[in-house]
């Protein structure tokens, strides 16, 4: 057996070439072979030809590339609709995939491709769902497992850190449309919290949603949210997002029984209660009386943070028979889920119960779409490319590159 993988890129453009610089700096394993990369856009293939010097083949379609016999695995990078055929066709060519978040923009498409992967056990499909890696909410996800502070009670996320200006929306011919993206803040930037939302706490059972559609850019998609996510048992959380605040905060609180915990970033904060606040509630007390809280004091927590660094290497590693660590690509479907109720609620008004048929949120969306506008092509498509390249700011490109690790 090899100790290397040929990975192919399907999709070179604003996130495949972080993926692309993070390889040829050498911040990838040594196992991690960067052999091809297929690209619709000619312009973005010269590009390559011309100014990365490594042995890289270039292909016009992901079906060359595939055919071609020059990869073992790909990274799907291409827009978020494309990704679920991209990553089938992966598959039957017998090639291990990583698909880039979100697995795609309606559950029917989504249950096609795990169906698909469903047939190809022997191959490594995985997801890039990155801020799993994240320690704190790692360490965050422990705790209500374990119910170390009891059941949670309450859950609210502020997730207004996504700023993106006119000049993202310009930058795509795809982007803020619902023909080209399907969604905007929820399937564009929030797939990770979405996603970390389900998987920390569990799949609610009920969505309330509300959305304001190009309120602040002029896009056609959502660029506000504002969710109400309710478990059976009563207990509810709410979820709010805005693309439109500078320097806007990423904050996640939740209240336990016996703790209120909040998460900034990397790092976890707890305030204990003296007890728990339900064995606390049943003796003698006053009128106003609350339980006594301790100093809110940090989580300690392994510190790391690897993001798509650490997917790629345990993607790898589990090809090549070393480590279990990767994403199952198909756990990619249960933020889908998650985010079509919240599109299914805005449209129509109405609280939607979970599972959501996949047929019927698909007809809702081919509404959008059947009048959605086609938006003319980029001025400029190496724009996003050259950026990347030239990222100088050391914490950028630790972020996008290197292992970010708090010391
Ligand atoms: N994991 C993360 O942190 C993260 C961050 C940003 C973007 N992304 C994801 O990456 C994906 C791409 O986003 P982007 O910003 O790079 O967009 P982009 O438009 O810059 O790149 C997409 C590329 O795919 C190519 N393409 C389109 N259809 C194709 C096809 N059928 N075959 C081959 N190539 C095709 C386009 O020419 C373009 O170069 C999105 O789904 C996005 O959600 C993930």
């Amino acid at each position: 057996m090899k100790d290397f993988v040929r990975v192919g890129l399907i999709g070179f453009g604003k996130q495949g070439s972080h993926y692309v610089r993070s390889y040829v700096e050498g911040r990838l394993i040594p196992q991690f072979r960067l052999t091809a990369i297929a690209d619709i856009c000619p312009e973005k293939l010269k590009w390559v030809k011309d100014n990365i010097h490594a042995d890289i083949e270039c292909f016009d379609s992901a079906e060359a590339m595939l055919s071609s016999g020059k990869v073992d695995a790909c990274i799907v990078t291409t827009p978020h609709a494309v990704h679920p055929e991209n990553v089938i066709q992966c598959l039957r060519h017998g090639v291990h995939v990583m698909c880039d978040k979100p697995a795609g923009v309606h559950i029917l498409q989504v249950e096609e491709m795990n169906r698909e992967a469903e047939k190809h056990p022997e191959l490594v499909f995985s997801i890039m769902l990155n801020q799993r890696t994240n320690c704190a909410y790692r360490e965050l996800r422990r705790i209500v497992q374990t119910e170390e502070y009891g059941k949670v009670r309450r859950i609210n996320w502020q997730v207004n850190n996504w700023y993106r200006s006119h000049v993202y929306y310009e930058s795509f011919d795809w982007r803020g449309i619902w023909k080209g993206a399907y969604g905007g803040t929820i399937v564009d930037q929030c797939p990770h919290q979405v996603d970390l939302w389900q998987w920390m706490f569990g799949m609610p059972d009920k969505v309330t949603c509300r959305m304001g559609f190009g309120v602040h850019h002029n896009i056609e998609v959502e660029d506000e949210v504002s969710a109400i996510l309710e478990y059976n048992d009563g207990r509810m959380g709410t979820f709010n997002s805005s693309t439109s605040i500078p320097n806007g905060q990423n904050i996640l609180e939740v209240n336990l029984d016996a703790a209120n915990i909040t998460v900034k970033g990397d790092r976890i904060y707890v305030e204990k209660f003296c007890m728990p606040e339900p064995e606390w509630e049943k003796g003698p007390r006053g009128i106003y009386e609350k339980p006594v809280v301790e100093p809110v004091v940090e989580i300690p927590t392994d510190g790391k943070n690897l993001q798509h660094k650490g997917v790629i290497e345990a993607w790898i590693n589990k090809i090549l028979g070393k480590g279990e660590g990767a994403n199952d690509g198909k756990e990619g479907l249960d933020s889908v889920m998650l985010s079509n109720a919240m599109y299914m609620s805005a449209f129509t008004g109405k609280t939607v119960e979970l599972p959501l048929d996949g047929k019927v949120y698909y007809d809702e969306l081919m509404k959008r779409v059947a009048v959605s506008k086609t938006k003319p092509p980029v001025a400029d498509p190496l724009a996003p490319v050259r950026e990347t390249f030239s990222i100088k700011d050391p914490k950028q490109v630790e972020k996008y590159f290197g292992i970010t690790e708090r010391v």
